[in-house]
């Protein structure tokens, strides 16, 4: 396993959107490895290939006090949402950035897991956020581009401020 740099914002690759898997093949299953081991390193709750500039729609995800559950998801794609919850989101590409987002209190997920098998997931509360923040990723979006204007410039210019420090 290995640990793989992630992308911060505003790198454009961020915003590529990522392509269907055909198959769930040996360089997937260690995508996922080295995912799961870039997450819980951060550490994390979620991360997704795109973070890590693969732009191959895959998603690693542990919400677990634990964190012993980790729930891979290949293809994931949401096929019924309900309800509204605002949660205060986080994200491994944007480091101290800390904002309220209104997504569904529920959703239904279907996706492929490591071995290439289909399962569907009902999922509520955080690991709701975390699937709709994933698969956001895996769409080129990032959590802050759901806050106002005024906040994405400001978000932007405290993280061009830290790079040069850090730089
Ligand atoms: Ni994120």
């Amino acid at each position: 396993m290995a640990l793989l740099p992630i992308l911060r914002y505003p790198d454009p690759r961020l915003h590529k959107k990522a392509a269907f898997v055909p198959r769930v093949d040996e360089t997937i299953r260690k995508l996922i490895a080295d995912m799961a081991e870039t997450m819980y390193e951060a550490p994390g709750i979620g991360l997704a290939a795109t973070q890590v500039d693969v732009h191959k729609r895959v998603v690693v995800i542990d919400v677990s006090e634990d964190k012993t559950k980790l729930l891979a998801l290949v293809n994931p794609e949401i096929l019924d949402r309900s309800g509204e919850q605002v949660c205060e989101e986080g994200c491994l590409s944007v480091p101290g950035v800390y904002d309220k987002v209104t997504r569904s209190e529920r959703v239904r997920v279907r996706a492929l897991d490591a071995q290439g098998e289909p399962f569907e997931l009902e999922a509520g509360g955080l690991l709701a956020v975390c699937i709709q923040h994933e698969i956001d990723h895996l769409e080129g979006k990032v959590f802050v581009e759901h806050l106002s204007r005024l906040k994405q410039g400001r978000i932007k210019a405290r993280l061009a401020k830290q790079a040069r420090i850090t730089a």
